[in-house]
């Protein structure tokens, strides 16, 4: 095995900005058995279940604390009517799923069901509402069922539906993915249309809405630009009108091939490493979108919202293609690793992100089956290991001798990837070694204030692509992790392909 060393400063003392703990968001879409299935199992299943809600796959998520989730869609989004999905369920019209398999919706979980779910997760809901095929009025009654107190038809629909309490709810979603499967707009039509619906989903009774316009795909940094200049009312007459308070962009991975072209579970070296590279270059696309906000919103109030990032590969064999259900090896464990170190240094600006999927579909924490079987992902265990930066203190990190990068086509790829930040007495310190045959000796200087302890977990496996199934769940899980405390100086061996979380107590 071949070694290498690094040496690492952290400035415990010199705090950043705070780590939104929506960085650690959450997606559900109802596509493939993400809902149906993975969430949800109805009343009269014999899995165990609240109101129709699977009791397994909520315990498992409330170990990660989940801060909110989004929801119907994705492209759903701008297929559903949520009328449809409120009222007695044997009443409620079934619709096609068109976008993914076409199979049968028979809008058994819906506004309701959610918000249960919300409740019992301890997750904000993230509502994202319908532009694509919906109304400007559909859409403001959906927020007034929801959220309003006073008197109004809306809120008489919702009483008679069995709650008379308004929800709270904050983030709400301007449509999807508008310049694809959410209406194939051109970036300013959407961009007036989106300020237009944002008008009239309104704060009622207390309640304030933190309103998401649909964004770019990957670097399109036009259509951020065109939200930006709508959002600041540029060339109009009036002082900024403040219609949306972020904007957002969706990002997935791949090896380079496209989504959903290669097998998740098998790949070359060089693919493990296009992958990384292409999972490190979401540093580049914040920056850039981050730079257009800036020119727009140098005080940046408005937030940039991340609410699809993840693994996407082809589905696995013998399972519905449009349903999206891939494995989830330690190489996903990396991705997500690195896009936390990269969402860390990019707090400022970065409000939110959101996962793709929770259960079930893409990058997912679990996977279920439907005889009451439930597999824990490697990505489900960073999530888990990561919990503690969740609204902590960034802290700066200065790498001052890394491994030797290792060249993949044109790009030099940093096989070190290392983010830190603190808490109160509290820091966690996470550090991922992307590299496949090689053992990195990391040397942390922990600078600023006094650590008195400090206790370490990895993860890692004999390969890559080493994953958990239902007959062998734990072959990718977080075990102890031997490092040395002396004197301000923390240091671990990094195996190859591992991701590591250090707590340390602060004096
Ligand atoms: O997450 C799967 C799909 O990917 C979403 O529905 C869509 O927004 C994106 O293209």
């Amino acid at each position: 095995m071949a070694a290498s060393s690094a040496h690492v400063v952290v400035d415990l003392d010199v705090t950043g900005p705070t780590i939104s703990k929506h960085l650690y968001g959450h997606f559900a879409e109802h596509l493939g058995r993400c809902i149906y299935g993975g969430f949800w199992v109805g009343e009269d299943s014999p899995i165990p279940n609240e109101g129709g809600l699977r009791l397994d796959v909520v315990d498992a998520l409330r170990a990660l604390e989940i801060p909110n989730l989004r929801w119907p869609g994705g492209c759903f989004a701008d297929t559903y009517h949520w009328r449809d999905g409120v009222g007695p369920k044997q009443d409620r019209p079934a619709m096609v799923n068109s976008h993914w398999g076409g199979v049968e919706e028979n809008n058994h979980f819906g506004t309701h069901e959610f918000m249960a779910l919300c409740e019992l997760l301890g997750a904000e809901p993230y509502v994202n509402g319908n532009v694509g095929s919906g109304t400007v009025q559909e859409m403001s009654e959906w927020v007034e069922y929801l959220t309003r107190d006073g008197d109004s038809p809306a809120v008489r629909l919702r009483k008679a539906n069995g709650r008379d309490e308004p929800w709270k709810v904050r983030f709400w979603g301007i449509g999807n993915e508008a310049w694809g499967c959410g209406g194939h707009m051109r970036a300013d039509t959407y961009a007036d249309l989106a300020a237009r619906y944002a008008t009239f989903c309104h704060d009622h009774d207390g309640n304030q809405l933190h309103r998401i316009a649909a964004g770019a795909a990957d670097d399109d940094l036009a259509w951020t630009e065109a939200l930006m200049k709508t959002v600041n009312c540029l060339g109009c007459t009036s002082t900024p009108r403040d219609v949306f308070q972020a904007v957002s962009f969706h990002y997935y991975t791949h090896d380079g091939d496209g989504i959903a072209k290669n097998p998740a579970v098998e790949f070359t070296d060089e693919q493990h490493y296009r992958t990384m590279v292409k999972a490190a270059d979401i540093d580049r696309v914040i920056a850039a979108h981050s730079a257009v906000m800036d020119a727009y919103d140098p005080r940046r109030r408005v937030g940039l919202v991340c609410d699809e990032w993840g693994t996407w590969w082809r589905a696995e064999p013998g399972t519905n293609k449009a349903f999206l259900y891939q494995q989830n090896t330690l190489r996903d464990a990396l991705v997500a690793g690195l896009h936390f170190d990269i969402f860390h240094k990019h707090a400022a600006r970065l409000r939110m992100a959101n996962i793709a999927q929770t259960v079930n579909v893409l990058q997912a924490m679990i996977l279920t089956d439907d005889d009451g079987g439930l597999v824990l992902t490697p990505t489900y265990h960073v999530f888990e290991m990561n919990k503690g930066h969740q609204d902590a203190a960034s802290v700066p990190v200065h790498v001052i001798e890394k491994p030797a990068a290792v060249t993949v086509g044109d790009a030099e790829l940093d096989v070190l990837s290392v983010s830190a930040s603190t808490k109160g007495g509290t820091a966690l310190v996470s550090l991922s070694n992307l590299a496949l045959d090689t053992d990195t000796t990391v040397r942390l200087d922990l600078r600023g204030r006094e650590v008195t302890a400090a206790q370490a977990r990895i993860l890692t496996a004999d390969k890559p692509h080493a994953h958990n199934t239902g007959t062998a769940v734990d072959v990718v899980a977080p075990t102890g992790f031997p490092v040395t405390l002396g004197s301000g100086v923390l240091t671990a061996v990094l195996p190859p392909h591992s991701f590591a979380t250090v707590a340390l107590d602060l004096a």
